[in-house]
C-alpha cells in the first residue's frame, strides 16, 4: 500500500467508472502511463445512489494494477460493516458521504482506525458546515460537482462557492479537496481557483480512447492539468 504524502499540487484521478469494466486492469495501467496522480472508484449500492458498480472484491482485485493511489469513493449506505474489507482490499483513501448515515464522526474514526486515510464528500445541497467539526479527523474532503450515481453529468456551477468556503475553513490543516463530477478543461479552472487540488474525471479522462490506443488519455489528463495549473 502506498500512503499517499501530503502537498497541494494538482492531482488528475481518472475514475474508472468510465473505463472498459472488462477490462480494468489495463485501463488502469494505461491512464497511469499517461499521467494519472490517482485511481478514483466508484463503489455504488443501487440504495444511497441509484445505480450499482462493483464492491470490496472487485477493488482487492484491481488494487494490484494500481500503483499510484486507490481512492475508493463510497456512495454506500450503511458504511461502517465494510470498512475492514476495503482495508482489506488495499484502499489508500476511503471516502464517505456525509449523508450517508446518522454517526459519520464514529464511521471515519473507523476508517483511520483501519489504516486509511479517511475522507468526507459532500452532496451538491449539503451545506460546509456538516464538516466543520471533522476537520481534524479527516484527509480529504471532496465535493460533488454532480448528483452521485452517473457519470457524464452536467457540472453543477453553484460548488465553486463551497470550494470557496472550505478553502477556508481548512487553513493550514493537511486536508485535499477533491471535485467529483463534470470535470473538463473548461470547469477544472473554476474549481482549481477556488481552492481544489484534486480533480475527478471520468468522461474527460477515456473520452477517445482505449487500452488498444491510448495515447488520448494521456492528452485529456494534460488538458485538464494545464488548464487547472494556469488558474491558480
Ligand atoms: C459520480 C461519480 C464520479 C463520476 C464522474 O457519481 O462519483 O466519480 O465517475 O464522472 P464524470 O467525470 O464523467 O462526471
Ligand atoms: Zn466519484
Amino acid at each position: 500500500m502506498t500512503a499517499p504524502s501530503f502537498d497541494r499540487s494538482i492531482k488528475i484521478a481518472p475514475s474508472i467508472l468510465a473505463a472498459d469494466f472488462a477490462d480494468f486492469g489495463r485501463e488502469i495501467q494505461a491512464v497511469e502511463a499517461h499521467g494519472a496522480d490517482w485511481i478514483h472508484v466508484d463503489v455504488m449500492d443501487g440504495h444511497f445512489v441509484p445505480n450499482l458498480t462493483f464492491g470490496p472484491a472487485m477493488c482487492k482485485a484491481i488494487r494490484p494494477h494500481i500503483k499510484t493511489v486507490m481512492d475508493v469513493h463510497l456512495m454506500i449506505a450503511p458504511v461502517d460493516p465494510y470498512i475492514d474489507a476495503f482495508a482489506d482490499a488495499g484502499a489508500d483513501i476511503l471516502t464517505a458521504h456525509v449523508e450517508a448515515g446518522p454517526h459519520i464522526h464514529r464511521t471515519l474514526q473507523a476508517i483511520r482506525g483501519a489504516g486509511m486515510k479517511a475522507g468526507v464528500a459532500l452532496n451538491p445541497g449539503t451545506p460546509t458546515e456538516s464538516v466543520e467539526y471533522l476537520m481534524d479527523m479527516i484527509d480529504l474532503i471532496c465535493v460533488m460537482t454532480v448528483n452521485p450515481g452517473f457519470g457524464g453529468q452536467k457540472f453543477i456551477h453553484s460548488q465553486i462557492d463551497k470550494v470557496k468556503e472550505l478553502r477556508a475553513m481548512i487553513g493550514d490543516r493537511p486536508i485535499h479537496i477533491e471535485i467529483d463530477g463534470g470535470i473538463d478543461p473548461s470547469t477544472a479552472p473554476l474549481m482549481a481557483a477556488a481552492g481544489a487540488d484534486a480533480l475527478v474525471a471520468g468522461s474527460a479522462v477515456f473520452k477517445g480512447g482505449s487500452v488498444i490506443n491510448p495515447a488520448p488519455y494521456g492528452e485529456n489528463i494534460r488538458a485538464i492539468r494545464a488548464a487547472a495549473e494556469a488558474a491558480r
